[in-house]
């Protein structure tokens, strides 16, 4: 499973890109306003901060101004990934844009038809929002289940991106169902490392281990 970090916050993204578990980032027009950053200046750092990809999503609602709005993107980093609405147009764009090579990602998936949708017009990624789902009385998982289920009969291609996860069960869960990506802002991630048995565990070998007096490094 890849680890996307769902951030414009670059300092975060060094940081997980350093651990070497990072394997992309996704932004949003609401991550970009919260970094209060320039869009284009952030989303260049960002992209030379990882070698996988980094969705840069567009703001326009209709085909032909997204197309636009894309071919100034994409001319940021090779490792651009267009992020698109799941609308027609979203859509339209979507197919235009890969048949011509370039990542996109379809976003604000909240249905499996949508996803299949989103398959057909050849999407890199789908991202079905879980967090979101659940919030408004829907079981998000049952959304990744279901997409997993339709891709896996006719064999698409389209990775599915787990996104609005908010907890570390969001990624279980995901993983258990075979989503292709988890994106998830950068503290879930760390969160993922933490269990108090490690925790009381480590504090139990360092107690022991200073009754040895020893040292490793002389
Ligand atoms: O990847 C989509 C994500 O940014 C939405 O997350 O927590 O705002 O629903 P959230």
């Amino acid at each position: 499973m890849k680890f996307f970090a769902d951030t414009a916050d670059t300092a975060d993204i060094k940081e997980l890109a350093e651990t070497g578990l990072l394997d992309g980032v996704t932004t949003n027009p609401s991550l970009i306003a919260k970094s209060g950053r320039d869009f284009m200046e952030v989303t260049k750092e960002i992209c030379g901060l990882t070698e996988g990809p980094v969705s840069a999503e567009v703001v326009a609602l209709d085909h032909e101004t997204m197309m636009k709005e894309a071919e100034v993107l994409r001319k940021i980093a090779d490792n651009v990934c267009i992020k698109v609405p799941l609308t027609i147009d979203g859509l339209k764009t979507c197919k235009a844009l890969t048949s011509d090579g370039t990542m996109v990602n379809v976003t604000l998936c909240f249905s499996a038809n949508q996803a299949l949708l989103a398959a057909k017009a050849g999407a890199t990624f789908v991202s079905p929002f879980i967090g979101r789902h659940d919030d408004n009385g829907f079981d998000g998982m049952e959304l990744i289940r279901d997409i997993r289920l339709i891709y896996d009969n006719y064999m698409f291609e389209t990775e599915i991106l787990a996104a609005s996860v908010r907890h570390a069960t969001h990624v279980l869960e995901s993983a258990r169902i075979g989503a292709d990506v988890a994106t998830m802002p950068p503290k879930v991630i760390k969160a993922l490392a933490n269990h108090v048995l490690t925790d009381k565990g480590i504090e139990g070998f360092m107690a022991d281990w200073a009754k040895t007096g020893q040292s490793i490094l002389k």
